[in-house]
């Protein structure tokens, strides 16, 4: 008689561990067959996020986070490390990417109301999650410790110190010093690849239980009236668009490159055309064009508290729109939310395209 290897593992393993739970469950998951793109922005999302996490530990193994080091060990990934200059420029554009479906991500819930009871706080952790995912990009930014990363991080975190009563100890939480030094490098790449990845694998991990927990939800409309099976069909087309992500993310690292530019001088002259990441050129545009005193108060602590007071009410956009739990979402929620799309992206192309 042969003895079937897999067959046996199987069964030493399901004695163990009643994997037989497992395969119920994946029979029986389905997802609501209503779903268009919008619906794959979240497992894109997921996808990039994975593809930060295997880069950054490839990248990891030739780094050297000190003000000596860092931009030489960089040079050396790129011109020397067998395809070290793909997987850093992989791991830049697809950093770009997951803030980007983040985004549209968020929006496209915004816009389907899914934030309705009971999903709530599955909104609230996707909200700190791209908070957390900005700060990531903050961080990675000065990494390389070339010009331009090190001038956009000294306006970035003084920006941090004109916050009204913390300000100043948070500019230097941040910087770890009152100056950007090779200590803020240090610094930064300790959150970079130990803290936000904690945090972000904590609150990606709760975010995709509630959804496993709750379910997809169902549109507005009423119940649809069918649904696909999760595993394999949903996972297929899934995985199929991963497929596409991970080609668009190759093809860009192969025409365009990641720059490294020049190594930073801190005691040299600023460069021309300093501006920090596309996801933050809009509060960047609002600061620029903001007079500098507005009513006898700095036009940047007004501008600050009124980013905090809408970063607040979007917080709170699940419990200001009580209607649509009863599938009659507010239409001036609605439109307030299109207008601050409409607005962002005019700033954005603003600062990016017409700002000299
Ligand atoms: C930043 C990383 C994020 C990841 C990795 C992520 C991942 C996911 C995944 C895989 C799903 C299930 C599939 C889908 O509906 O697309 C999902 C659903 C959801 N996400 Fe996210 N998400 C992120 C950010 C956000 C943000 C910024 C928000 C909103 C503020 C958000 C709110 C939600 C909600 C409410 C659902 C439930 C959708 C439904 O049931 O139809 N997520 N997320």
């Amino acid at each position: 008689m042969s003895l079937n290897p897999l067959k046996y593992v199987m069964g030493w393993l399901d004695e163990r561990y009643r994997l037989e739970d497992l395969r119920e469950f994946a029979r029986s998951k389905s997802v609501p067959m209503h779903h268009t793109i919008w619906y794959y922005l979240g497992g894109i999302t997921l996808f990039l996020f994975l593809i930060q996490v295997v880069t950054g530990i490839l990248l990891l193994m030739y780094y050297r986070p000190t003000e000596a080091a860092a931009y030489e060990s960089v040079q050396y990934i790129i011109s020397e490390v067998p395809f070290g200059w793909l997987v850093r420029s992989i791991h830049s554009w697809s950093a770009s990417f997951l803030i980007a479906t983040a985004i549209i991500h968020m929006f496209s819930v915004f816009f389907k109301k899914t934030y309705r009871k009971p999903r709530e706080f599955t909104w609230i952790t996707g909200l700190v999650m791209l908070g957390l995912f900005m700060f990531f990009g903050f961080t990675g930014y000065l990494l390389p410790w070339n010009q331009l990363s090190f001038f956009a991080t000294k306006v970035g975190t003084e920006l941090v110190g004109i916050l009204p009563v913390v300000g100043d100890t948070f500019m230097r939480m941040i910087r770890g010093g009152e100056h950007v030094t090779g200590g803020t490098l240090t610094r930064m790449f300790g959150f970079h690849v130990a803290i936000l990845p904690a945090l972000t694998t904590i609150l990606v991990t709760i975010h995709l239980l509630m959804v496993q927990r709750q379910g997809m939800s169902e549109p507005l409309t009423g119940r649809p009236r069918r649904a696909m099976p999760f595993f394999p069909n949903f996972v297929l087309r899934d995985i199929m668009v991963w497929v596409i992500v991970l080609g668009l993310l190759g093809t860009l690292s192969l025409y365009f490159p990641w720059e490294l530019g020049l190594k930073a001088d801190p005691f040299g002259p600023a460069p021309q055309g300093i501006e920090p990441e596309w996801y933050f050129l809009f509060m960047f545009q609002v600061l620029r064009v903001m007079p500098a005193e507005f009513l006898s108060i700095d036009g940047r602590v007004l501008v600050f508290m009124g980013f905090g007071l809408l970063g607040v009410a979007w917080t709170l956009v699940p419990w200001l729109d009580r209607g649509a739990a009863r599938g009659r979402p507010s239409r001036v929620i609605n439109w307030a939310g299109l207008v601050l799309l409409v607005v962002v992206i005019i700033l954005t192309i603003w600062a990016k395209f017409y700002h000299h």
